[in-house]
């Protein structure tokens, strides 16, 4: 990654603005029975009482919102984010929410732990952004033996109808899918961890509403408010046809280390 690009990715993500926008869509149209949140931590079982969980570029911290009626008596979490104003608004949600946690600022390629000293690392819709061939190592150093990586991404075809639409007046593409998707992740983490397992979750999205998918295009990176203006225009055009079906697909790595 080049300057321009992190400079780019900091201002991205310099508070949960723009990432709320996003998250919103999902919560407000995703016909799925089972919530993302409470899906993803549904793999987080076997893991020992009292465990040590660190959790890298934590976002919003909605994983931990969401699950706070389950999270064992005696977990130890660290939450952390490269983004000073991430884990703020992470720490915000976390004390309205009851949830019990440590938040900090760490770079994944970095991290201020010694070896061997979490059971679990979650790196939830993040790896795509990071530089692996330093990540990776680092997040199996923290790893005790026999301890897990909990990784969530996207599959290449995820959202394909809502990315068709952004393609005609935008020149986004996902990070995920040339850089760690739900296809291609799954080898690369193999080549620092034993025992990689992926299970997928598919839903969609059943959206009648402009406003949202605007709200979406614009806390893009790099999208102009010019594309913001066409691309509310085309999507007000296809909405006219009745709401919007985004197929969606995401999944979650789980893998053990060496
Ligand atoms: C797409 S968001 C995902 C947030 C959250 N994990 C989720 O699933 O909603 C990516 C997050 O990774 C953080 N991030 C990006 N690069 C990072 C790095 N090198 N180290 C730590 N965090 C990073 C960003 O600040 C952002 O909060």
């Amino acid at each position: 990654m080049n300057d321009a690009e992190r400079a780019a990715l900091a201002e991205q993500y310099a508070d949960a603005d723009n990432l709320d926008a996003r998250i919103r869509l999902h919560e407000r149209y995703d016909t799925a029975d089972r919530d993302w949140w409470r899906w993803v931590f549904d793999h987080y079982e076997g893991l020992p009482d009292g465990a040590d969980l660190l959790e890298v570029g934590c976002g919003t911290g909605y994983l931990w919102r969401d699950n706070a009626d389950r999270i064992p008596d005696g977990w130890g979490l660290l939450l952390t984010d490269f983004s000073a104003g991430m884990a703020d608004d992470a720490r915000a949600t976390l004390a309205e929410a009851g949830v019990d946690a440590a938040v900090g600022v760490a770079a994944a390629e970095s991290l201020p732990l010694p070896d061997d000293s979490v059971d679990a690392v979650v790196a939830n819709h993040m790896l795509y952004h990071v530089d692996r061939d330093a990540a990776l190592p680092e997040l199996h150093r923290v790893l005790r033996p026999g301890g897990r990586l909990f990784a969530t991404t996207n599959s290449e075809a995820n959202m394909l109808e809502l990315r068709e639409l952004l393609r005609a007046a935008t020149t986004y593409e996902p990070a995920s899918v040339e850089e760690f998707s739900l296809e291609g992740g799954a080898d690369e983490l193999g080549r620092h961890f034993a025992e990689v397992r992926r299970s997928e979750r598919g839903s969609a999205l059943h959206v009648p509403d402009l406003e949202p998918l605007v709200a979406y295009a614009a806390s893009l990176p790099g999208v102009t408010d010019e594309q913001v203006a066409e691309f509310g225009a085309l999507a007000d055009d296809r909405l006219a046809d009745g709401p919007l079906e985004i197929r969606k697909s995401m999944g979650l790595f789980i893998a053990r280390t060496r």
